[in-house]
């Protein structure tokens, strides 16, 4: 294992990646999705925690294999799928949010650029026509997501709530699936925008002012035919490469790792062990679309993602096998009555028996030698600092792997509860997968 080493060296890719890989600025972390705002593809829904492609296009340079299959059981945006794809790699990526899971499929689709045309002059005749009950659709939705909302804060208008959905009621009755979900993202994309709150941190605030905000539907129509000119205007100038192939499983990867296809490569970057709830973030896009319709709804999506957070109570999973993450669990139940919430030490375990998981499953579907790099991000509760990538390495061994390297790549701010002041690494950690000697998981 080598030690902490200066982040990548990164050669600009010349070819066959259009556009999706320029030059990526020197000051902008490859492992986060500041750059991707202007990118085509990356620009149809702004995700902060993004891959830039540059560093997945480097994670499979450095391969060396030309082309293969690549795994990412936490797909996120689709950074690594898509940009695989452009440089002529199959890609198998696992997403349990359903909007992102659309996002990354819409992302990666061949679209017939004359049949997205088509399909939006038809959305723009019909929408005018469309009668949406504000009430029905969204009878068990949050009361604070149309005004009158509760305790005199809303987060739509009923004019912007009634304007969109009215599009998402003309996008799903078009008969082609693919359609339906390229422009309901795009749809997607403009709800934060035309909302009275932005996403701050963990969480989303109300707008200063917001009271005085007046958007309207005709406010709707303009960002929508924005975002979708500027998404076609993408999709007729890329190249992806044509004998790529690309799967999206939705769900949990704890449970769907078992049946990905064989990988020669795997790079992911998990939630981190921070208490927030992914989930919790992209909840205006899952209720105005239609992907959340109950409480319960949203319950089991929570219970199907890695047990990061503790927005949900669930059965503490045993921590694995790991010295330094029994230390860590000690200290952690110490001062257990400072921490914001108690449950936060049998999170971080049940943190990393979901992590030694994913490594031992993916570590059966890399073939032997191949590498699997994971991005991860320390936290610190209290004066308790858990060293995610030094436990990772630690697990590494009993999931079949071998640590080749480790590195750096930027500094985060702990949590608002802890303060917001930074000081946590960010790491990306490169395995090589041994050959098989431990038992089948
Ligand atoms: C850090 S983001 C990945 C970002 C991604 N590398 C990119 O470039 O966009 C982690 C993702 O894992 C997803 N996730 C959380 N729990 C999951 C689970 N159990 N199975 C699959 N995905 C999960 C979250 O919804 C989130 O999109």
């Amino acid at each position: 294992m080598q030690g902490q080493s200066s982040p990548m060296d990164l050669e600009p890719i010349e070819g066959v990646s259009g556009q999706l890989l320029e030059w990526h600025p020197d000051h902008v972390p490859l492992t986060t999705g500041q750059a991707g705002r202007q990118l085509p593809f990356q620009r149809w829904f702004p995700f902060k925690e993004a891959f830039a492609p540059q560093f997945v296009a480097d994670v499979l340079a450095r391969d060396g294999r030309g082309t293969g299959t690549l795994l990412d059981p936490f797909g996120g945006s689709g950074t690594s799928a898509l940009t695989a794809q452009h440089l002529g790699w199959n890609a198998h990526t696992i997403e349990v949010n359903p909007f992102l899971a659309d996002l990354i499929q819409a992302k990666l689709h061949a679209y017939d650029v004359a049949q997205l045309r088509r399909n939006w002059s038809t959305i723009l005749a019909r929408v005018g026509r469309a009668r949406p009950s504000l009430s029905r659709l969204y009878a068990q939705a949050p009361r604070t997501l149309v005004e009158p909302g509760e305790a005199d804060r809303w987060v739509f208008s009923a004019a912007v709530l009634r304007r969109v959905a009215a599009y998402r009621q003309t996008i799903e009755a078009l008969p082609d699936a693919a359609m339906r979900r390229f422009f309901r993202v795009q749809l997607g994309a403009i709800l934060v925008p035309l909302s009275h709150v932005v996403i701050s941190g963990k969480g989303r605030r109300y707008r200063r002012g917001w009271q005085q905000l007046n958007w309207t539907g005709a406010d709707v129509d303009a960002r929508l035919a924005r975002a979708v000119d500027s998404a076609i205007a993408d999709v007729a100038a890329a190249r992806p490469h044509a004998g790529s192939r690309c799967t999206v499983a939705r769900g949990d990867a704890r449970a769907l790792l078992a049946d990905a296809p064989v990988a020669d490569c795997a790079l992911f970057s998990p939630p981190y062990p921070n208490s927030f709830d992914y989930t919790d973030i992209y909840n205006l896009e899952l209720w105005v679309l239609g992907y959340l319709n109950s409480k319960d709804d949203n319950r089991r999506l929570r219970h199907a993602t890695v047990q990061s957070h503790v927005q949900l109570i669930r059965t503490a999973s045993p921590p694995p096998d790991s010295p330094q993450l029994t230390r860590c669990l000690q200290r952690l139940a110490r001062v257990r009555d400072q921490l914001w919430s108690p449950h936060i030490p049998a999170m971080v375990g049940s943190y990393f028996h979901d992590l030694a998981h994913v490594l031992h499953h993916v570590a059966w579907k890399v073939t032997p030698g191949g590498r699997v790099v994971v991005v991860v991000g320390d936290s610190r509760y209290e004066d308790v600092y858990v060293d995610v990538a030094a436990i990772l390495q630690e697990l590494a061994p009993a999931c079949g792997l071998r640590v080749t390297q480790c590195e750096a790549m930027r500094s985060m701010r702990v949590s608002p509860q802890q303060g917001g002041q930074p000081g946590l690494t960010e790491t990306a950690i490169t395995f090589t997968v041994q050959r098989r000697s431990t038992a089948a998981p």
